[in-house]
């Protein structure tokens, strides 16, 4: 029997939204399916009255009548709802909102049950739809692309369906470009890009040249992505904040990429002066050539404090520039206690570097997962000294003496070659 698609539409005259209306009925026809088209700016939905009356009065009936009762009976019988809508605030279209609201909860049961370690309600029919999200925006916006997808799928899980997929038109978009969206889209992700295929951009911000902790984080990274299958290329931020040809080069392999990580040390509480310059400089060439693509980007800081806290600003920073530059921000990791790593690989430290594994593999994931990860998977993780700190700051005391020793004898850690003379 042909599928029946529910469209809830609600793109109104929004520019755009024909090319994809037409999208989905070619999809559509090619698929044999049979097409419903609500569309919601020729339709009159009241606000849902947060009463519960289609769980408690009409068990299944909405207590208002109007057109959203006609929504409720259509998704009934639906194999694959597909909502159409301008994103606003990374959701939905106030129209799309209320039928949403309004037409989904009678179809739903007012008891729970645990699925998956998450509480649901049971589905009051059979069978449940597939879930398919198109939104529409002007042009990319990664921050509202990420949440967008990370309400679709929290939708869909409500709903219990048993696939989703969401996607994003560009109002500009030709109406080819258009239609591979639509069919991405109702192809459920198996058209994605798979993990082997995915570039990812390492970026190196410490200047240290040998035993720098962020070099070893980052060749964890690289061998953690490579392990998933995908191609890791890496750049050095100190010379391309000091070299043209440098940093264009840096700044193309950023654009060709599918993400970029940073691992920077930190310095006086934010990132390096040379490493702040390069980011400033990859916003500005970001602004004047906007990237097309859906990218994402993530940081590992470190930091000599044993508390990694410290970090918190660096990678609220980091967050912000993902934002600005147009990258989907995964969260990122802030590492404590740097001196521990010094020297030495990640793998080396063996239990000790469990916690700083397990966070840059958790973020690793993320970087070559097919969907874009959901808004709750885009934490910061925090890496916490592997030892007490009252054990960390004695060996570091060890370390200083060690490292002030020179060859004539001890050099004076307290030596004020500025002092003011007295006079
Ligand atoms: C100029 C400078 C400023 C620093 N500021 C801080 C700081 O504010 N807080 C902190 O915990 N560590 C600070 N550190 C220590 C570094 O974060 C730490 O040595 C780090 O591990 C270096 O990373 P790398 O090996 O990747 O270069 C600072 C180091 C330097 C050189």
């Amino acid at each position: 029997m042909a599928e029946s698609w529910l469209v809830l539409d609600a793109f109104g005259d929004a520019r755009g939204g024909d090319a994809v209306r037409r999208a989905l009925r070619a999809r559509a026809e090619g698929l044999g399916a049979s097409l419903e088209m609500l569309r919601l700016d020729a339709m009159s939905i009241a606000p849902c009255r947060g009463c519960f009356g289609c769980w408690t009065r009409t068990p299944g009936v909405c207590a208002v009548d109007d057109a959203a009762r006609n929504i409720t009976a259509a998704l009934a019988q639906a194999d694959v709802l597909i909502v159409l809508t301008p994103i606003v605030f990374g959701g939905y279209a106030p129209a799309l909102k209320a039928a949403v609201d309004r037409g989904v909860l009678p179809t739903l049961l007012p008891h729970f049950q645990r699925l998956h370690g998450r509480t649901r309600h049971f589905a009051r029919y059979e069978k449940t739809p597939a879930f398919v999200a198109i939104g529409l925006l002007p042009g990319a916006c990664a921050d509202m692309e990420q949440l967008f997808a990370g309400v679709a799928a929290r939708n869909a899980a409500n709903l219990l369906s048993p696939f989703h997929a969401s996607a994003v038109a560009y109002a500009p978009m030709t109406q080819e470009s258009v239609e591979a969206v639509v069919a991405g889209a109702l192809d459920f992700g198996k058209e994605s890009m798979p993990a082997s295929a995915r570039r990812i951009v390492l970026l190196h911000g410490s200047p240290r040249k040998k035993h720098s902790v962020s070099d070893g984080f980052a060749a964890y990274a690289g061998k953690t992505l490579n392990a998933a299958g995908a191609e890791v290329e890496s750049f050095d931020l100190l010379g391309a904040a000091q070299d043209e040809e440098a940093f264009t080069e840096l700044a193309a392999a950023v654009d060709a990429a599918d993400g970029v990580w940073l691992f920077s040390p930190l310095y006086a509480d934010q990132l390096p002066g040379h490493t702040q310059a390069a980011l400033t400089r990859l916003l500005a060439w970001r602004k004047e050539v906007p990237p097309r693509r859906s990218q994402r980007f993530s940081a590992v800081i470190n930091c000599g404090f044993p508390e990694s806290v410290n970090n918190d600003a660096a990678l609220a920073m980091c967050r912000l520039f993902a934002q600005q530059a147009g990258f989907a921000w995964l969260g990122g990791c802030g590492v404590g206690g740097s001196g521990f790593y010094e020297g030495r690989s990640l793998e080396a430290l063996g239990w000790f570097g469990r916690r700083a594994r397990a966070a840059i593999e958790r973020k690793a994931e993320l970087f070559v997962a097919a969907r874009m990860p959901d808004i709750a998977a885009s934490v910061d993780i925090a890496a916490p000294c592997p030892v007490p700190a009252w054990l960390y700051l004695l060996f570091a005391e060890w370390g200083w003496k060690k490292a002030l020793g020179g060859k004539n004898g001890a050099r004076d850690s307290h030596a004020r070659p500025y002092a003011r003379q007295a006079t």
